[in-house]
């Protein structure tokens, strides 16, 4: 397998890998996907062996616009035409009730479907050309961070897939958000590069699932069925420490060995680093930047899994616009291990 720049051929040539039933690494805007046609449930049970995922957790269908939803879709509310009028192509993936022709091997038989525009051009040519949408989870295999480069996809997928389309690094790094618009109010299940006060600007009152800020027990069943895996987890346990940076740093300075790992703000990368031997530092970029705390989490996480270390204090960012998305992977790295200062 390989990696190269994209051309119309490639288009071409990937969107014949679907139409054949294939598995192909595609980019998107937010993390690159594992794809196969939709429609196909034999190609769509390829993916969930290739990432070693459980059977039960239903995949989203990625279309060119939002005019593809009625032929997949039953119901449509007019807020689903609000919202992806608005965001889409973007970071944004709306449940609604599906049409049969959805095979259960995409939705784990429930009887609702994720639909997502992806933000980025080449993917929805290649939807297009394959006329079929593409079912896509993340690209990583099961449990592990999602890649958000080709070369991150490549470490858990080589071998196991047919292709891989570089568009370089994604530009938003987290999952999309996922809004539930069959019930009501509209349940926030899980939150990405489309805020939760985004949402409330067009939906007014949206819930926010509880699997979003806290475990689920054993038994508990979130909406979402993929929210109750452990999940972007890195080898070595990961301790979350909220609270203002300066804070969060005293205390990890405080509790870290010199082995150990450090996931933190910029402005504090050298101070960690320093007389450091066989510990490894990986900044989120400056506090003041969330977008960029998204962008680097899971790249994070992944360098961590390169070393050695034993053990990972994370310094945790505030929870405001696309920070509750980081936070929420982060917490889940950390099976919710959460220090507060
Ligand atoms: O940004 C994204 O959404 C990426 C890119 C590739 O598009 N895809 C992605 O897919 O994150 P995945 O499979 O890793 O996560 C999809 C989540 C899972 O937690 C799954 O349980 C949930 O969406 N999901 C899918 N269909 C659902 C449905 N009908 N009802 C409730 N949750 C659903
Ligand atoms: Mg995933």
């Amino acid at each position: 397998m390989e990696t190269k720049r994209l051309t119309k051929k490639d288009v071409a040539q990937a969107a014949e890998v679907i139409a054949s039933g294939g598995l192909l690494g595609i980019p998107t805007e937010t993390v690159y996907g594992l794809g196969a046609d939709g429609l196909n449930p034999e190609a769509v049970r390829a993916i969930f062996a290739a990432k070693g995922r459980p059977q039960d957790n239903p995949l989203i269908l990625h279309v060119p616009s939002a005019q593809w939803l009625e032929r997949y879709c039953e119901d449509i509310p007019p807020a689903a035409y609000e919202l992806t009028g608005r965001f889409w192509p973007g970071p944004l993936t709306v449940i609604l009730k599906r049409k049969p022709l959805v095979p259960d091997a995409v939705t784990a038989g429930l009887d609702t479907v994720g639909m997502r525009c992806p933000d980025c051009r080449v993917t929805r040519l290649i939807i297009e050309a394959a006329d079929t949408p593409i079912a896509a989870p993340s690209g990583n295999a099961s449990g592990r961070p999602s890649p958000t480069s080709a070369a991150a996809m490549l470490e858990d997928m080589d071998g196991k897939i047919d292709a891989i389309l570089d568009d370089g690094p994604c530009a938003v790094g987290v999952e999309s958000t996922i809004i539930d618009l069959t019930v009501r109010p509209p349940r926030l299940l899980r939150p990405g590069g489309v805020t939760l006060e985004e949402l409330e600007e067009i939906l007014g009152e949206v819930a926010v699932d509880e699997a979003v800020r806290r475990l689920m027990a054993p038994g508990e069943r979130p909406r979402a069925p993929g929210m109750k895996y452990r999940h972007y987890a890195p080898k070595a346990p990961v301790t979350v420490v909220k609270g203002e940076p300066e804070q969060t740093a005293a205390y990890i300075r405080a509790h870290r060995l010199r082995w150990h790992g450090v996931i933190c703000f910029e402005e504090y990368r050298e101070a960690f680093s320093k007389g450091l031997r066989g510990g490894v530092v990986v900044s989120l970029g400056p506090v003041a930047d969330k977008e960029e705390h998204a962008r680097r989490l899971f790249d994070a996480l992944r360098a961590m899994d390169g070393t050695s270390v034993e053990r990972i204090w994370a310094q945790c960012p505030d929870n405001g616009g696309i920070g509750l998305a980081v936070v929420n992977r982060l917490s889940k790295a950390a099976g919710f291990h959460i220090v507060e200062v």
